[in-house]
């Protein structure tokens, strides 16, 4: 339980995906979250649903926010942050999910020392299941990361990393989903053309990699183990890993991380003079 008066600007998505999650652990009543966002339709279905405040102006909530929660594009954030600056007071914790904004950036535009975390979530917390890492810079404190991480903590698996390596965590869990899409639907089609209904093939095919990666999750043994413990000797499995290796399934995978962390760099250095310009 956090019980902290939470502002959570940006109700798309993952602001959302995090108000659900919020109330769904009971971290804070929904009498102490506010939402603001610039759509008055989508404030009234958040209000219906969640009994939370909701507005489109977000300074006049900022004095009595014991956390701040970032949940807008990055090209509405230098608007926002001129915008609550003012009200903004240093104790306050600001927490920004928005891709490419480094944390020190958001403390100097306040320019008021305050304590920023920067998370990067995933598509997953939707349904509860996201990964999502944790980066700050001071003066955040053990304490702050402990409130972000009961916050995400409440949609999914927390890590906390350097900032430096969060446009890793971009190419691995941030764009990974699309990956293990792709595999589902590739295994789907294979079950297909073997002769199965599609319906079937991606039941199977979700299930198979939602429990491969329980397992894997659950026991905390290494994949490779538990892919040897499935690979019965000149079996079927044996076959197919000797093509998935033939063909270069890892090799691919890898090179997908690195090619979306490069991008993500990229990408982030054009947000970073964006921002400043
Ligand atoms: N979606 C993901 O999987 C994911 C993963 C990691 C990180 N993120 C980050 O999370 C952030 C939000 O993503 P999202 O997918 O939730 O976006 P989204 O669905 O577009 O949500 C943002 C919401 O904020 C509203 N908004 C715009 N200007 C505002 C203002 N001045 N004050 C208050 N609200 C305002 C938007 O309205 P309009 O639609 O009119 O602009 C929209 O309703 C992004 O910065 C993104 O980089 C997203």
């Amino acid at each position: 339980m956090l019980n902290k008066n939470l502002l959570l600007i940006g109700g798309g998505n993952m602001g959302t995906a995090l108000l659900r999650g919020i109330l769904k652990a009971k971290l804070t009543p929904p009498r102490q979250i506010t939402v603001v966002d610039v759509h008055q339709g989508r404030l009234a279905e958040l209000k219906k649903a969640y009994k939370i405040h909701a507005d489109s102006e977000a300074a006049p909530h900022v004095p009595e926010a014991a956390v701040i929660i970032l949940a807008i594009k990055p090209q509405t954030l230098n608007e926002v942050l001129d915008r609550i600056r003012e009200a903004v007071k240093p104790e306050q914790l600001i927490i920004s999910i928005i891709a490419g904004v480094e944390s020190a950036y958001i403390r100097d535009r306040i320019g008021k020392k305050n304590p920023v975390i920067r998370v990067m979530p995933n598509i997953a917390a939707t349904v509860d299941a996201a990964a999502s890492a944790l980066a700050g810079c001071p003066p955040a404190t053990d304490e702050h990361f402990r409130i972000a991480e009961a916050i995400f903590g409440a949609v999914g698996e927390v890590v906390k990393v350097d900032e430096h390596h969060l446009d890793a965590v971009t190419g691995l869990s941030g764009s990974g989903p699309a990956y293990i899409y792709m595999i589902i639907e590739a295994l789907c089609d294979g079950g297909v053309k073997m002769g199965l209904p599609r319906d079937v093939a991606m039941k199977l095919a979700t299930q198979t990699v939602f429990g491969a990666a329980k397992l894997v999750r659950d026991t905390g043994a290494h994949p490779a183990t538990l892919k040897d413990q499935v690979t019965t000797p000149a079996g079927t499995t044996i076959a197919a890993v000797h093509e998935l290796e033939e063909r270069g399934l890892r090799a691919m995978l890898i090179s997908a991380v690195v090619t979306a962390t490069e991008r993500s760099r990229e990408l982030n250095r054009r947000v970073a003079g964006q921002q400043s310009g």
